[in-house]
């Protein structure tokens, strides 16, 4: 079974949702590790009950971001995962880092990239007046909220909405997709092909590999 080392900074309701459908049996991995470059991230309280491994690297104690993240690759080499995945981790990443995890580094972003990569994608959404909105999640590549893309989310931008509630819809929806492309990886689907991803599922199982619809929760 491949493993897993999932990241985070905060709440962590993303690994939430990785480690649920692991506990429920949708989700054929093995999480190694949950790293936090915070040690006050709500999130390792959460994983730490549900009898997962915690480690910290505070990004604080480090002068450069280079050491910062060569110490942060040391920890996550510890475990040999065969993916790390970032949920909710607020560090920009280096090239050196994210150029020793090509192809097994991935993240979810609330927006549609490659619209509104960066913050507060929500009130951008809703200040540049878009219909549609949603999150993405992708391979990291050292170009921010940038790479090849899994799978996508979208929900509709209501009138009357603002930043928390949209951030709400999307968030429903982050946790459904993100499990999902976790199982597509580890399952072996997904195949980098010039700088896209392609899935290498059988052609009768295509079914299985819609992103979910949004629901609307008005
Ligand atoms: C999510 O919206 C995720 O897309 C973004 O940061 C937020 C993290 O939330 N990268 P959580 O910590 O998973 O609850």
């Amino acid at each position: 079974m491949k493993s897993i080392v999932i990241l985070i900074s905060g709440r962590g309701s993303n690994m939430e949702s990785l480690l649920a459908a692991v506990a429920a049996g949708s989700l054929p991995v093995r999480v190694a590790a949950v790293l936090a470059n915070r040690a006050d991230a709500k999130g390792l309280e959460t994983a730490a009950a549900a009898g997962v491994v915690t480690r910290v690297v505070e990004h604080r104690s480090f002068a450069s971001r280079d050491a910062f993240d060569a110490a942060l690759a040391e920890a996550i080499d510890a475990f040999s995962p065969d993916l790390v995945v970032l949920a909710g981790f607020m560090r920009i990443l280096s090239d050196g880092f994210v150029r020793h995890f090509a192809g097994r580094l991935i993240n979810i972003h609330p927006s549609l990239l490659p619209s509104f990569p960066g913050l507060h994608t929500h009130q951008r959404a809703i200040d540049e007046g878009v219909r549609v909105h949603g999150c993405t999640v992708h391979f990291v590549t050292p170009a921010l909220d940038h790479g090849p893309i899994i799978v996508q989310a979208a929900v509709p931008v209501l009138d009357g909405d603002d930043a928390a509630s949209l951030a709400a819809r999307v968030l429903a929806q982050e946790h459904q997709v993100y499990p999902l492309a976790v199982r597509w990886f580890a399952e072996g689907h997904l195949q980098l092909v010039d700088g896209r991803v392609v899935f290498s599922a059988p052609q009768d199982s295509a079914g299985a590999l819609v992103s979910p619809l949004a629901r609307v929760a008005r």
